[in-house]
């Protein structure tokens, strides 16, 4: 389809001169027999009123009656239809039957002497008679004054249309066979050209070896760099931006699109009673990856788990997103029942989640589970390669859901930039090595180009992992595993969040939150607020988060009857038992706390269980004075990073448990142990105490911090280091080729 788009204006172009030509050599042709035959018929009129000659002199002046006859004789030629003899005075002397009473001699010889006059030596017409096309020839005869006058011959042309009929249609004829024939040449001609300019566009772009576009490719690799260092100058001088990641994929990629795998999807289309919504789920994968891909484009393939979602999809699985400003592809991938359950809620959740967190929940392994597990990797990894456009794309592999993904994707592209991050911390080899399919997880991980994690803890427990459990070899200074030709780069990369939020857009300023929220919830104006975002998971500590604001108003009783905290907490994983009951006693703590401290209208806790939309969590994070992120572990923790965003007057305070990877950046924050209920609740409190400076000056350090270290730098340098990889790559594999030996020497 695209070979005949690109051929069209070609093909025009030959099929109107083609046409031209046949319509010019039709005329021309015509023209040219015409005149030939005219000249055939004259002479074949002379010759036989010549051979006639003697007979006509005989009966010019006498019988009529054998003058006639004379004339049918000379008739007898096939294509003289009739025949006249005329006096010089236009009188007609004797005429065959046939002869046209249309064609006088008197007005034939008028229309002679006026063609003589002109200085024509003979004269001829053809005019169209009801019978069809004749021609009239006019003879002299006669040497004296009785017997001078002329003969009028009138010839069958009908034959002559019957030629031109036939010429036409061979012409006809001839412009299809050369325009059909024309055509498929110039299709072929033009697919093998596209696709050697295509090749040689290409080895030029990736310097894979001389070519002839080389000095334009230079050209416009200079023009490139130029706008993106502009760019990437512009950007410099403030934070990492959309644009500036923009510019790190022009310049050190080549503007190559993105394909995402994880298993959310950044958009869920449900069905309510008001028809179809759009909701953005509560994940910290999401809140880190979706701006990336606003600002990069490309493919996000992520499982179709809402109610929708298939309702919204095109014929190829694909969605537009973010709805309204379209800027990149969601791809989803639908799973049964059984798959969901086997490799979502069974070997991801209720056997990596619990192994990889130090929470005190088992990990449950289950045979049937890994099955499904590998089965659904197996089809994510077959849509990603469904969806990418080059044999060496980058593909950005997420988290725990898909350990054995990047080794399937590089099967089928073994040229592909894999860049793996694992959301979640890596345990110790120790731990680790429960895992009854330790080994396969290993090495599907070691199909990556680059594997990341939050922090050098989690890489050095992965590399650890790697000695004990498969055979490789270890780099240790460069942090690589190395499996015969492939290496595998292990590298940290703290994940954060947007900067500046674009949700904060929808939401007031702090004054005007603050008085919302506590009107919402039917709090006093003055009311000291704590807020706790999560979603309901026994990794992110809300039961020991309950107990230290319990401890609070046992251990400071100044803040009873002045002090609310309200746990937003979405549900999360609801088919797991473990999940359900987690839920049942966090209900059961805030109920028990709630007895033990209300008074009048007061509610010391508000548990507000239900999915909230980010501008919603937002307007909560803006009206509070402290924020109390608990985990028991956690990879990183988004949560925390938010509500330093979130506060843009410089007041609040984060409570923060040091078992979160963002305990390492944000050291502004009170950090506490969570476990620790009289070190956290007096955590709480002096952060509710806090002077206003001393917020300001610890809420200003966060806030620099986060907008430097946001999530464009996180992507951006691993961008930035897939691009050194392939270009290490292209060069040895350059060196690799009998050309590459070449140059070596000639070096
Ligand atoms: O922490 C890793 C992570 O993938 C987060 O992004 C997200 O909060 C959670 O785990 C996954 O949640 P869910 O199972 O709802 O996708």
């Amino acid at each position: 389809m695209g070979g005949l788009r690109r051929a069209l204006p070609f093909l025009s172009v030959l099929l109107v001169g083609l046409a031209l030509l046949a319509v010019a050599g039709y005329f021309l042709l015509t023209h040219t027999t015409n005149k030939w035959f005219e000249a055939d018929l004259a002479l074949r009129s002379r010759l036989a009123v010549v051979s006639a000659r003697q007979s006509l002199k005989r009966n010019w002046g006498g019988d009529h009656a054998k003058l006639a006859e004379t004339l049918a004789d000379i008739t007898r030629d096939e294509r003289i239809m009739s025949a006249a003899a005329c006096t010089e005075a236009g009188e007609r002397l004797a005429a065959t039957s046939s002869y046209p009473a249309e064609f006088s001699c008197h007005s034939v010889l008028e229309r002679m002497r006026e063609e003589a006059a002109r200085g024509a030596d003979s004269w001829s017409m053809n005019p169209d008679l009801p019978s069809g096309r004749v021609h009239l020839s006019v003879t002299l005869v006669g040497d004296t004054e009785e017997s001078r006058g002329a003969v009028i011959l009138v010839h069958d042309l009908s034959y002559l249309s019957r030629r031109e009929a036939t010429t036409r249609n061979l012409l006809l004829l001839a412009f299809f066979v050369l325009s059909v024939g024309a055509s498929l040449v110039t299709l072929v001609a033009v697919r093998f050209a596209w696709e050697g300019w295509t090749t040689e566009l290409r080895r030029a772009l990736t310097g894979g070896g001389p070519t002839e576009f080389q000095p334009l490719v230079r050209d416009v690799r200079a023009l490139a760099e130029r706008l993106a260092s502009e760019q990437e100058r512009e950007a410099r001088g403030g934070l990492w931006s959309p644009a500036r990641l923009r510019a790190t994929l022009t310049q050190y990629l080549q503007g190559e699109r993105v394909v995402i795998l994880a298993n959310r999807a950044p958009y869920i289309h449900e069905r309510g009673d008001d028809g179809v919504q759009v909701l953005h789920p509560a994940s910290g994968l999401v809140t880190a990856l979706e701006p990336v891909m606003r600002a990069c484009s490309g493919v996000w393939v992520a499982h179709g788990s809402g109610s929708a979602d298939r309702e919204t999809v095109d014929a190829h699985d694909c969605v537009l997103v973010p709805p309204g400003e379209e800027s990149y592809s969601l791809r989803r991938v639908w799973l049964s029942e059984a798959e969901e359950q086997g490799y979502y809620y069974g070997f991801a959740n209720e056997g990596l989640w619990p192994l990889c967190h130090v929470a005190h929940t088992r990990p449950d392994f289950r045979a049937e589970d890994y099955d499904h597990y590998v089965a659904v990797n197996r089809r994510f990894a077959a849509a990603v390669c469904e969806e990418v456009d080059s044999d060496d794309p980058i593909v950005l592999v997420q988290d725990y859901h898909f350990a054995l993904a990047p080794r399937m994707i590089r099967e089928r592209l073994p040229r592909a930039t894999i860049i793996t991050f694992w959301h979640i911390p890596w345990p110790n080899a120790e731990r680790f090595g429960i895992c009854p399919w330790r080994d396969e997880l290993i090495s599907g991980l070691l199909g990556s180009s680059i594997l990341g994690f939050h922090t050098q803890q989690h890489c050095n427990n992965f590399i650890d992992s790697v000695d004990a459990f498969v055979e490789s070899r270890i780099d240790r200074e460069a942090n690589a595993v190395v499996q015969g030709a492939r290496r595998t780069v292990v590298r940290p990369y703290p994940v954060s969040i947007e900067w500046p939020v674009h949700w904060l857009g929808d939401v007031p300023p702090v004054a005007e939150c603050r008085a919302q929220v506590r009107r919402d919830l039917g709090l006093a104006d003055d009311a000291l607020l704590g807020v706790g975002v999560d979603r309901l998971d026994y990794t992110k500590g809300i039961e020991e988060r309950l107990a230290a604001v319990d401890q609070v108003f046992a251990r400071h009783p100044e803040l009873r009857g002045r002090f609310t905290f309200v746990q937003i907490a979405a549900p999360s994983r609801t088919k797991i038992a473990k999940y359900r009951a987690l839920s049942d006693r966090v209900e059961a703590a805030v109920a028990d706390i709630n007895a033990r401290w209300s008074s009048g209208g007061y509610r010391p806790v508000v548990l507000l269980r239900s999915h909230h939309e980010p501008a919603e969590v937002f307007r909560t994070y803006r009206a509070a004075e402290v924020c109390y992120v608990s985990s028991l572990h956690d990879g990183m923790n988004l949560v925390a990073k938010e509500f330093v965003a979130a506060r843009d007057d410089e007041r609040g305070v984060l409570v923060l448990s040091q078992f979160t990877g963002a305990a390492r950046d944000l050291t502004e924050a009170l950090i506490v142990n969570p476990y620790d209920l009289r070190q956290a609740s007096d955590a709480l409190a002096s952060a509710l105490r806090m002077p206003a400076e001393e917020q300001a000056e610890r809420m200003r350090s966060m806030r620099r911090l986060v907008s430097e270290f946001n999530v464009y730098r996180w992507a951006g340098r691993m961008l930035v280091d897939a691009a050194e990889l392939r270009r290490r790559e292209r060069v040895s594999g350059r060196l690799a080729t009998p050309s590459g030996r070449i140059a070596r020497e000639g070096a």
